[in-house]
């Protein structure tokens, strides 16, 4: 069941491993990568109770020990003081420049620990694995590692590749069914932005693979990771045809902030909503048909799903103040709001050419059903 997708960047390539068990294997696989037979783990404490006995002992299996630090959970660990903790962590651990760091955790742990590795001794090797669906289908590949600051999410960072990713689809099964299910509109995104055919095959599997169906996590993983391999290896830095992966994102990044990167929306549950807002532009900007954004509601729904702005607990602010938080984004380029619109199911694009009008119009709208 196990399956590989190459990331293609010449020097920088690297594999992404998929599948069950993957844990167990962790030894036999990092070792081809060092020099001793040694590793030091970041993670947070939650992965840690659940999984480092685990790692250890796949890791133990071909020899190679490790050092383990673990971090509080949440967002909040993405910060100066914790990074400052990691860092001299791995100092005083001795982490020379030919060893490796492993990332053991989700988005948060893969961000920080990446960026700890870039800027360790000038950068260090580092190794990805991820533990939520989310970190597996998006964050721990394509190499953007970083930290937030008080002016934003993720303003502080760097692109630095991993050598290797090892996306253990068994671990998923510890994730509350809030967490899966919000790894899943990332899942989603990549049907919605570049293969209606997923998203056809989605619609129908959607329900098992939420259910524990590993041979369908498996596909699911592997064809999301395999499309962002293909834009990566395009577009490393976000010179375009990244920016698609942004699907959703500029809505997302408004409610999240509107919510103060609160428990009241995850990630990627504003990435859902943010998914179907965007159809819902393109719709009126005659880019897709309108049953495109119906087609995209009732697959979030079917999934039990976040899926609209009536589902964020508690009040939001008005369209201005939203479209206001949009114009904050760091993606924004040169005061121009980029939004990825679609011309159909699978059929993304980038652009900034978006009246504010019928953002409002659409947020208004969306607002209305509150
Ligand atoms: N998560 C979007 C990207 O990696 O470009």
């Amino acid at each position: 069941m196990h399956q590989t997708v190459f990331v293609d960047l010449a020097e920088r390539s690297y594999d992404v491993e998929i599948g069950p068990d993957l844990l167990a294997q962790a030894g036999v696989r990092i070792k081809p990568l060092l020099h001793r037979p040694r590793v030091a783990v970041l993670t947070d404490e939650t992965v840690a109770g659940l999984h480092l006995d685990a790692l250890r002992a796949g890791l133990a299996a071909a020899g190679v020990e490790m050092t383990a630090l673990a971090l509080p959970p949440g967002e909040a660990t993405k910060s100066w003081p914790q990074f400052e903790r990691a860092v001299e962590w791995l100092l005083a651990e001795k982490v020379e420049r030919r060893d490796v760091v492993v990332a053991f955790g989700g988005g948060v742990i893969g961000d920080l620990a990446g960026f700890a590795a870039a800027v360790l001794r000038r950068g260090v090797r580092f190794v990805q694995i991820p533990t939520s669906l989310l970190a597996q289908v998006d964050s721990s590949v394509g190499g953007k590692t970083g930290i937030n600051a008080p002016q934003g999410k993720n303003l502080i960072g760097a692109f630095h590749q991993p050598s290797l990713v090892l996306a253990d689809t068994s671990v998923l099964g510890t994730l509350t069914a809030r967490d899966f299910l919000a790894g899943y509109g990332e899942v989603v995104k990549y049907g919605l932005l570049g293969d209606a055919e997923f998203f056809e095959w989605l619609e129908r599997n959607g329900p098992a693979l939420a259910g524990g169906d590993m041979a369908a996590r498996v596909q699911a993983v592997t064809r999301s990771v395999q499309m962002k391999a293909d834009i990566v290896a395009r577009d490393e830095t976000e010179q375009g045809d990244r920016a698609l992966l942004n699907l959703g994102h500029t809505f997302c990044h408004a409610l999240e902030a509107a919510t103060g990167y609160s428990d009241r929306l995850l990630h990627g549950e504003g990435v859902a909503i943010g998914c179907a807002l965007a159809f819902e532009l393109s719709a009126r900007l005659g880019l897709c048909s309108q049953e495109d954004p119906s087609r995209v509601r009732a697959h979030l729904r079917a999934m039990g799903m976040k899926t609209d702005l009536a589902d964020i607990p508690g009040d939001l602010p008005g369209a201005e103040a939203l479209v206001d938080l949009m114009a904050q984004d760091k993606k924004v380029v040169d005061g121009q709001l980029r939004f990825i619109l679609a011309r159909g199911i699978g059929q993304a694009f980038v652009t900034s050419d978006v009246p504010r009008d019928a953002v409002l119009s659409v947020l208004e709208d969306a607002l209305a059903t509150c």
